[in-house]
């Protein structure tokens, strides 16, 4: 593997004791030399109360002790999941990088301060976007799409304040397990599993 000029690799021997530092690390790595325009990409998987697993690709918005906060609409085919399976998977890899990160536990809404905090900080299309979009629900054609972007847009016009509508707001998955993937020669990966246990991390080496 030719990695990116400047980039190291990170000594999976000496990991830590705290998985947040490393996650931080990997995604500051991820944003200087993935060389992806999303680094902070990630593959979100849920399973609702049918037992169908489904995972699709959100941008990773925050990251605390608390958990690593994604943002969408409640009322999509992801959020039905979660309220009936409050438990989910986020997924990133760096192809770049030889990196895969792994992280998953229970997911809880983020409160209306925090959420409100980003949506205004998102540009204004964005957040008449979020307004206008029943995302996940049947759409006759593009026509019925522009049709209601134009009716929100007419309401909110460029400069006025966009309320975010409380279905569109911030999921936190809480960091249970977290896996460090690092591509080694032959297949012969480093996987290192860091499960959160009541007196602390609980740090495990895995086959490849
Ligand atoms: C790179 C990328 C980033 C995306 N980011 C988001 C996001 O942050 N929030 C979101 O709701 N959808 C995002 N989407 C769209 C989702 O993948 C998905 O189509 C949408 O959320 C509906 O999913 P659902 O029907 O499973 O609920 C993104 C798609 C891609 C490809």
């Amino acid at each position: 593997m030719s990695l990116p000029e400047g980039f190291s690799l990170t000594d999976m021997d000496r990991l830590g004791p705290d998985p947040l530092v490393i996650m931080h690390q990997w995604l500051d790595d991820a944003a200087q030399y993935s060389g992806r325009p999303n680094p902070n990409a990630a593959a979100l998987a849920t399973c609702g109360r049918d037992g169908q697993p489904a995972a699709r690709m959100l941008l990773l918005k925050g990251l605390d002790a608390r958990g690593a906060v994604v943002y969408t609409n409640l009322q999509s085919d992801k959020g039905t999941q979660i309220a009936e399976n409050p438990h989910a998977a986020l997924l990133f890899h760096w192809d770049l990088l030889g990196r895969q990160l792994r992280i998953s536990g229970a997911v809880s809404q983020v409160e209306d301060a925090e959420a409100d905090a980003y949506w205004v900080s998102r540009p204004w299309g964005s957040q008449v976007g979020g307004v206008a979009s029943d995302q996940s629900r049947p759409l006759a054609d593009r026509g019925a799409l522009a049709d209601r972007v134009a009716e929100v847009a007419e309401l909110y016009p460029v400069g006025s304040e966009v309320p975010r509508p409380a279905h569109w707001t911030g999921l936190r998955v809480a960091l249970e397990r977290i896996e460090f993937w690092q591509e080694g020669d032959d297949r012969l990966h480093d996987r290192i599993v860091y499960e959160a246990k009541p007196g602390g991390w609980e740090i495990s080496r895995r086959w490849p």
